[in-house]
């Protein structure tokens, strides 16, 4: 089956004509052998020029990579003043009792910080489509599989993607932890403020964490960094909404402090959704001790994000349409 699927790709592919440069619905990477010095389970760090910077990302191989079989790739974005290398440690995606089957990649921002934090001119946008241009090159990774998840700016950032037309389109779902949501206004209504965003299609799967303890990105939202943080449930009815979801969620218990809220209904139920953890701080909900729940005033999760994260983006492949959408 997963051969047939190749074979449709690259049917696809030729039928199209693709236009130079255009790499994101292409299977170029598959029946390639690995890059020099790389293994399947390994970590490569790679380095690439992006907007006239060199920068530079880590990706984690799979265990259980063939270049004959079209891979998932997880984008995993750091938060503020953190790192790739942190990142890593910190979302357990490539922990062999989550995942050994999706690429992880870790983007570095400049200066450890990402576009759409006040202030932040760097083009991450374009950083983003770079990487996946040159994943997409060198490694079988099936176009209809690429997630994108994060902690804090870096949860702030896949925002930015979905809501970016070109990136929303290439990007199958989003799952952003603990995220920091800035827009630019002078005042902050955080339960009303307008939310720019504008993607090219209706149907974004999101799926958002957020402590109610959190007292870096405060889940009622408010004034941060001379910008506005959208309280988080106005934040993710504008997902709802957008998406052209009710308003109204069906609230289930998680684990104890913990619920999920999901929005849409029929084969959309749960396209939107958000999971609240009314105890914990600013950080990646884990069970087991982490960068995050082990500083002074914070503890352990009842639940793991990583897991919930993982079968969200499992539910959740583009559709080829939406691949051509783009172009
Ligand atoms: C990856 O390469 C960058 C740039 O050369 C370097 O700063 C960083 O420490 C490296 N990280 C790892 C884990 O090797
Ligand atoms: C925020 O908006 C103000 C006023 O429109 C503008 O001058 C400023 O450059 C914006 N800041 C950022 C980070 O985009
Ligand atoms: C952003 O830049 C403006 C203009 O240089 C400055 O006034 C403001 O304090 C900066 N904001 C932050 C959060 O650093
Ligand atoms: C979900 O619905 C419940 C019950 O109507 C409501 O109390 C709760 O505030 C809603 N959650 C969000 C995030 O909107
Ligand atoms: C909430 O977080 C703060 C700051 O980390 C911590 O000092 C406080 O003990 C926490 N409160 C609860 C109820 O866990």
């Amino acid at each position: 089956m997963l051969s047939l699927k190749v074979a449709f790709f690259a049917a696809l592919a030729e039928a199209l004509v693709l236009p130079k440069g255009l790499s994101s619905i292409s299977l170029e990477g598959c029946l390639k052998k690995l890059p020099h010095g790389q293994s399947a389970g390994s970590v490569a760090n790679v380095t690439i020029t992006s907007g006239g910077l060199l920068r530079y990302y880590l990706i984690a191989i799979p265990p259980t990579y063939h270049n004959e079989v079209p891979t998932p790739a997880i984008l995993s974005y750091h938060g503020g003043e953190r790192t790739a290398e942190s990142q890593l440690e910190l979302d357990e995606l490539t922990s062999p009792q989550f995942n050994t089957n999706s690429f992880v990649i870790y983007p570095q921002g400049i200066n450890d910080f990402w576009q759409g934090v006040p202030n932040v001119t760097v083009n991450d946008l374009q950083f983003t489509a770079d990487i996946l241009d040159h994943v997409q090159e060198q490694y079988c990774i099936d176009p209809t599989r690429i997630f994108a998840t994060g902690k804090s700016d870096g949860a702030g950032f896949c925002n930015v993607l979905a809501c970016d037309k070109k990136m929303s389109s290439r990007i199958a779902a989003f799952a952003p932890v603990s995220g920091a949501f800035y827009v630019n206004t002078s005042s902050c209504a955080a339960d009303t403020v307008q939310i720019p965003c504008n993607p090219s299609r209706h149907d974004i799967p999101f799926l958002e964490f957020h402590g109610g303890n959190d007292t870096t990105i405060h889940y009622q939202g408010g004034a941060r960094k001379q910008e506005c943080l959208p309280s988080i449930p106005h934040f993710i009815q504008q997902w709802a909404a957008r998406d052209g979801l009710s308003l109204h969620n069906v609230t289930t218990p998680i684990s104890s402090n913990t619920v999920s809220y999901k929005y849409g209904s029929g084969v959309n139920f749960g396209l939107v959704e958000h999971v609240y953890d009314a105890v914990i701080g600013h950080d990646w909900p884990s069970t087991a001790p982490n960068a995050d729940n082990q500083v002074s005033g914070h503890h352990i999760a009842s639940f793991n994000a990583t897991p919930i994260i993982l079968e969200f983006f499992k539910q959740h492949p583009l559709s080829v349409w939406d691949l051509l959408a783009e172009i």
